[in-house]
């Protein structure tokens, strides 16, 4: 009766989606349906044309196949929109993919987008949410959406953190009463790992596609003390011999590849930790930290940030759909909805005031 009564409001009725357009992934989620759409932000042209021939999966099982006859693009890089065409085109696809089944209600929207890099940007994706069909589209800090998805509950008085880690970046927010204490964003992510793993093998004379070196990651990757797991099989080129060969890859060598990176992103949450006033501090060591986004899935990063902060670290459930669970949730709080509001202007300030490789605080 109740999965009846929800099937019948999700088609009457006004959707209230939450949209992650994410440097890897965009998610959309609708309140009372779930995650409804996860896919590669991909996009693919026919090269030397603007005629777009697939979007999301099938892009990016494209990406390093057909070099020449197809252009493969990434639209976000490091967290901040890089081409907005593609982006607004992803971002179209996906809206209308999630709304397909349904007769064509206008969606109440919160999006989480990272950052916009001008003015001119930021004003250009609203239009693409709203020409979406978006009724309305409000925008969240990521990690504050993070946070919400994770069931972290915000509007506590009581100070909890959070580190989403992405493919492009980190963000870091301490939270309380539904406002942020302290937020950064560092430009690292899975992307960096999976190019590490590669720059390491290439040492070695061996080269590997980035779906290789992503897989790599997520089958041998770690932070930490070496699993102890057999090594994996790839498929790659012999620079030497210019010839297809089929290679063993220890794990030591993926996660020493992936130490630095991982060594940046932790640094970062302390660097973070250190900037806390003592009463906030002393909050986070009761309620510890929580990960979210896909590089939570890290074998243990978690283990690795507890111990070298001193905060329990803990992975919410579903890290990777968590941004854009927490965003559509936001829809279903007015109250929560109306205070975050103010931060979106604000937030899209200080975005526009960040600049590669150096981030500042974002304090409300
Ligand atoms: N099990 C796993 N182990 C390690 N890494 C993983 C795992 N699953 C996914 N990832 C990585 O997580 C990243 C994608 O995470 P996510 O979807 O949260 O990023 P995003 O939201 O698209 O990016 P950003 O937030 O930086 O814009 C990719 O780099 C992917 O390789
Ligand atoms: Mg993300």
């Amino acid at each position: 009766m109740t999965a009846f009564v929800g099937s019948l409001r999700a088609t009457l009725c006004s959707p209230d989606i939450g949209l992650d357009l994410g440097t890897a992934n965009t998610v959309v989620y609708e309140r009372g349906a779930g995650v409804i759409i996860s896919e590669p932000s991909v996009v693919a042209y026919a090269a030397g044309t603007d005629q777009i021939i697939a979007i999301g999966r099938a892009a990016k099982e494209m990406e390093g196949r057909v070099p020449g006859r197809i252009r493969v693009v990434r639209p976000l890089q490091r967290g901040t929109i890089s081409d907005f065409l593609a982006a607004h085109a992803l971002v179209g696809a996906m809206v209308d993919r999630a709304l397909a089944t349904r007769p064509r209600i206008a969606p109440r929207l919160v999006a989480s987008v990272p950052g916009c890099a001008t003015d001119i940007e930021c004003k250009a994706f609203e239009q693409a949410v709203r020409a979406s069909g978006a009724r309305s589209a409000t925008y969240v800090p990521q990690a504050v959406a993070a946070a919400v998805g994770a069931g972290l509950d915000i509007t506590s008085v009581r100070a909890q953190m959070v580190v989403d880690i992405g493919g492009g970046t980190t963000e870091i927010a301490i939270l309380a009463q539904a406002g942020v204490i302290r937020l950064s964003s560092v430009q690292i992510g899975g992307d960096e790992l999976d190019e590490a793993i590669r720059q390491r093998l290439r040492l070695e004379r061996f080269a590997i596609g980035p779906l290789t070196a992503e897989r790599l990651k997520i089958e041998l990757g770690y932070a930490g003390r070496a699993p102890g797991r057999a090594p994996g099989l790839v498929n790659g080129i012999d620079l030497d011999a210019a010839a297809p060969r089929v290679r063993e890859v220890p794990e030591t060598l993926v996660g020493e590849a992936m130490s630095e990176g991982i060594n940046r992103i932790v640094r970062s949450i302390i660097s973070v930790l250190e900037r806390t006033p003592p009463d906030v501090a002393a909050d986070l060591i009761e309620s510890g930290i929580t990960l979210t986004g896909g590089g939570a899935l890290i074998t243990g990063l978690a283990h690795e940030i507890g111990i070298r902060t001193n905060v329990p670290t803990t992975i919410a459930t579903d890290p990777l759909t968590c941004v854009a669970r927490g965003a559509g949730e936001i829809l279903g709080s007015p109250s929560l909805h109306e205070r975050l509001r103010p931060h979106a202007d604000r937030l899209t300030r200080w975005y526009q005031s960040l600049r590669i490789g150096m981030r500042e605080s974002y304090s409300p």
